[in-house]
Formats: C-alpha cells, sequence, structure tokens
C-alpha cells in the first residue's frame, strides 16, 4: 500500500541574509614596516610616515596604536593620519621610539595589523674632555677604556694612536673589544707609548664621534716579570642567538709572555666549516646561528706560566613562523567552528585570539581556545567579524587574520528533496526523512493531505541544518 505525504512548512524563523560580491570586511593591502629612523644631532627635518591600506566596503576608516594605546591625532600635533598611513613629525627620541600598529574598521569588522618598530639611532657627543695619563711598567698588560657617550643603534669602535690617520692594529698583543670599545694590551712595549683616542661609529647614522686622548707613559721604575695569563674580556655565560644570525664572541688576556687564545667546544664538537677559527685569536664568529651551534664553548689563554678558561653557553632561539593559519569561512547558525593556528617558534610559543582587534573573551563554554586552536560551538549571528589569531614567544609576534560570516538560510529542499513515494509493508513501520536547510534550525511539521498531523509519535521534528 502506497502511502503519499505532503509536506508542508509551516513556520521559520528568518535571518538577514548578506551577500556581496568582492571582500567586504576590511583586508590589508599594505601594512607597516619597521623603521630605523637615523637621527642626526643638527638635522632639522625629522619625521616618519608609517604606511597602513585596506580594502573594505564600505571604505574602512584607519586607527592607530603605539605601544598598545591609541594615538589621538589632534589639529597640530606631531601626529597625521592621512590615508591609513600614519606621519610623525618632529620625531622625539624619548617619546616616539616604540612599538606601532595599524587598525582599519568598517561597520563588517576591525583588523589589527602586524606590529612595526621605530627606532631612532643617534650618537652623542663624548662628555668628558680629558682623561687622565695611565702609566704602566714595561711588560705590563693595560686596559684603555673607551667610555661611549649616550648613543641608540650599533657602534664599532677604533683607536687612534697619537695622530690621525694611524690607528692601532689589531694582533696578538693587542686587542679592540667591540662590544665596549676598550682597548687591551696584553704586554706593554716602550714602542706604545703615546696617545690614545677612541673612535665611535654607528653604523645606522654613519656618524663618528672621538674621545678625549688618554696618554699612556712607562714607569721607570722597573719591567714587569713574567705572569700567567689574566683573562680580561670574556664573553656572557649564557648568550640567546637568533636563529640565521652572526655570533661573535670575544676573549683576550693579558699576560707576560702574550698568551696565545684558543677555541674549543668543550663537549669535543668540532667547529663546523663556517667558523674560522685562523681569522683572529680574539674573536670566534658563528655565522648563521642555527640550532646545532647551541652548546658550551670554552676559550683558553695560555703562556709558559700558565693558563686559563672561560666558558659560556649559547642558545638558540627563533621567533615564531605561522604553519598553519584560518582561513575565511562561512557558517550556518548553530554550526560550528574549528580553526586551527600553529607556529613554530623556539621556545614555543603561546598563542591567543581577538575579534575585532579586541581580545576574545571565552566567558561561555562554547568558545575555547586549545593549544592555539579555536572553537565555537553553536554559532550566531553575532559571532561574524574578524578574528585574528597571534602566536608569540619573548622574542616576537605574528598575526593571522580570518573572518568568520555566520549566515542565516531560509529552509530550502533542493539538496534534500522528499521522496514522491515510499513503500511500506503493512504493520511495518516507516520513516520518511525531511532534512531541510536551514538556518538558524526552524520548525517542522507534517500534513497528511489536509490534516495536520498533531506533534506525537515524533512524526514532527526539529532538525538541525547540519552536523
Ligand atoms: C614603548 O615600548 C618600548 C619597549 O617595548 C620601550 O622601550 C619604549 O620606551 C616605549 N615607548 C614609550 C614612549 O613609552
Ligand atoms: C700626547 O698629548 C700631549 C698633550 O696633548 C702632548 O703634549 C704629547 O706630545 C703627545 N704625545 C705624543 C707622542 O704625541
Amino acid at each position: 500500500m502506497g502511502l503519499s505525504w505532503k509536506l508542508l512548512v509551516l513556520q521559520l524563523f528568518m535571518g538577514c541574509l548578506s551577500e556581496g560580491s568582492g571582500p567586504l570586511r576590511p583586508v590589508f593591502t599594505k601594512q607597516p614596516g619597521s623603521i630605523v629612523f637615523p637621527l642626526h644631532l643638527n638635522e632639522p627635518s625629522r619625521e616618519v610616515t608609517f604606511s597602513c591600506e585596506a580594502q573594505g566596503h564600505p571604505p574602512p576608516s584607519y586607527r592607530w596604536k603605539m605601544n598598545d594605546s591609541f594615538i589621538y591625532p589632534q589639529p597640530g600635533s606631531r601626529y597625521s593620519i592621512s590615508g591609513g598611513n600614519l606621519r610623525i613629525s618632529q620625531l622625539n627620541k624619548e617619546e616616539d621610539a616604540g612599538v606601532y600598529q595599524c587598525l582599519a574598521s568598517n561597520s563588517f569588522g576591525t583588523i589589527l595589523s602586524r606590529e612595526a618598530s621605530l627606532h631612532i639611532a643617534y650618537l652623542e657627543e663624548f662628555k668628558t674632555k680629558r682623561r687622565s695619563p695611565v702609566s704602566v711598567r714595561e711588560g705590563q698588560g693595560v686596559v684603555l677604556l673607551c667610555g661611549p657617550p649616550a648613543h641608540m643603534g650599533e657602534l664599532t669602535f677604533s683607536w687612534i694612536f697619537n695622530e690621525y690617520p694611524s690607528f692601532v692594529k689589531q694582533d696578538m698583543r693587542r686587542f679592540v673589544s667591540q662590544k665596549t670599545g676598550n682597548l687591551y694590551i696584553a704586554k706593554v712595549e716602550p714602542s706604545d707609548v703615546g696617545n690614545y683616542t677612541c673612535v665611535v661609529t654607528n653604523t645606522v647614522t654613519q656618524s663618528r664621534v672621538q674621545g678625549p686622548p688618554t696618554s699612556l707613559v712607562l714607569r721607570n721604575d722597573g719591567i714587569m716579570g713574567e705572569y700567567e695569563p689574566k683573562i680580561e674580556v670574556q664573553f656572557p655565560e649564557v648568550l640567546a642567538v637568533a636563529k640565521g644570525l652572526t655570533v661573535k664572541l670575544e676573549c683576550f688576556a693579558l699576560g707576560n709572555p702574550v698568551p696565545a687564545i684558543t677555541w674549543r667546544r668543550p663537549d669535543e664538537v668540532p667547529f663546523p666549516r663556517k667558523v674560522d677559527v685562523g681569522k683572529s685569536s680574539g674573536v670566534l664568529e658563528i655565522p648563521y646561528f642555527q640550532q646545532e651551534d647551541a652548546g658550551q664553548y670554552e676559550c683558553t689563554a695560555e703562556n709558559s706560566r700558565g693558563k686559563n678558561t672561560v666558558k659560556g653557553r649559547l642558545s638558540f632561539y627563533a621567533s615564531p613562523h605561522l604553519v598553519e593559519k584560518p582561513q575565511d569561512v562561512q557558517k550556518a547558525i548553530d554550526e560550528s567552528l574549528l580553526w586551527e593556528c600553529k607556529a613554530s617558534a623556539k621556545p614555543k610559543p603561546s598563542y591567543r585570539w581577538l575579534k575585532n582587534g579586541e581580545p576574545l573573551e571565552s566567558f561561555e563554554d562554547r568558545i575555547q581556545v586549545v593549544n592555539g586552536a579555536l572553537s565555537i560551538s553553536s554559532l550566531t549571528l553575532s559571532d561574524t567579524g574578524m578574528y585574528q589569531c597571534i602566536a608569540e614567544n619573548r622574542h616576537g609576534r605574528v598575526f593571522a587574520n580570518a573572518e568568520l560570516k555566520v549566515i542565516a538560510v531560509a529552509p530550502d529542499f533542493s539538496s534534500s528533496v522528499l521522496k514522491a513515494q515510499t513503500l511500506a509493508r503493512q504493520g511495518g513501520d516507516v520513516l520518511i526523512e525531511c532534512r531541510p536547510r536551514m538556518s538558524p534550525r526552524g520548525m517542522i511539521s507534517w500534513r497528511k493531505g489536509k490534516e495536520a498531523l498533531r506533534e506525537s509519535h515524533s512524526l514532527a521534528k526539529r532538525w538541525g541544518s547540519e552536523p
């Protein structure tokens, strides 16, 4: 006996469906990059511009943050925002160095750009004008201090001996530390007597300043006898080195006879070929630092009177780099969302999420962040927005952006048409499935002919749109 059922949907919840062509929510087309501004102390024009541009409809508006606080560009202030770009004029090395971020918003959401830092490089003049003479015995070791002036940006050091352009030549006996600028003479000879001037160069601003000269004089109360090496320049006990960087370890000793410097790794791991040990005894240079370069390093200074050793450990770190990031997605009401976010980093990164540029608060159980992955169950229209995953460790931060669109769908049978005919056995059971696509869930009711079937015996069911 054939049963023919007719179906009517009596009741539905309708939502507003917003569909458009092309991107509606803001998408960055230009994000700010870090800037190192060379500040020349007597140059009047001092301004920088951070760029930021996003597409969207309606066109996005822009705001900027500096060190996590909003910037309010008032007329006449040093800040101005045009398009998305932020211009800062009359740069000030105390107030403006920091981390900048652009926010682009329209009615569909807000996105937060990557972080861009502003470093202001400068080098002031030496404040001291005179230095008292240093007197040593022949055969003794000596250290002449440089004491560089206030600065920002990497410095390099050299020493003038007596008159420019005669520079101190570095060898087994004489060493200029590129960390402190100090000049070390392992064992003084009569020819070392004269005036020494420290020359400091800022590699960013290319500016150069000279310290006051220090004169080295010999004492006439005898010659210093032989003694064992005394290590005066040593590298840090623990040093964290970023992946890919070149690290230079310094080690130098005073002593009579002039000590020889040698380098080794205590675990007897040979130096890789990229390390040129023979280049300069006082500096061990490890280019393109990698995980396998981490570990102990040892420097030994030795002469006929004895030897001394210093040790230090290099550790490897890497700022986060995204390996898995969320993609834009469109979901129906009541569906659930799972977004993976993974970054490689050393030490391991931590993760957090932003929604429309604000920290994602998960007061509700349905919103969870586990190991970086964000899951939201029972989506509602208000979950729609721009989401950003941030992976960070103490060495850096990366952002990944994605949009979640939660939509409402009117009931639609096109993907699961009700069977026109179902055969059933007399006395048997029959199941006729009714699975329209709709969001949010609606009411389903059945009719047989003209007669409405009551909601009993599970005939009228509520269906979710999709699992
Ligand atoms: C901004 O933060 C950096 C460190 O992240 C700090 O060095 C700088 O002084 C801060 N700038 C201001 C103006 O507070
Ligand atoms: C060192 O400087 C002093 C004072 O400026 C000067 O009298 C002396 O001649 C200088 N010595 C040498 C070797 O240039």
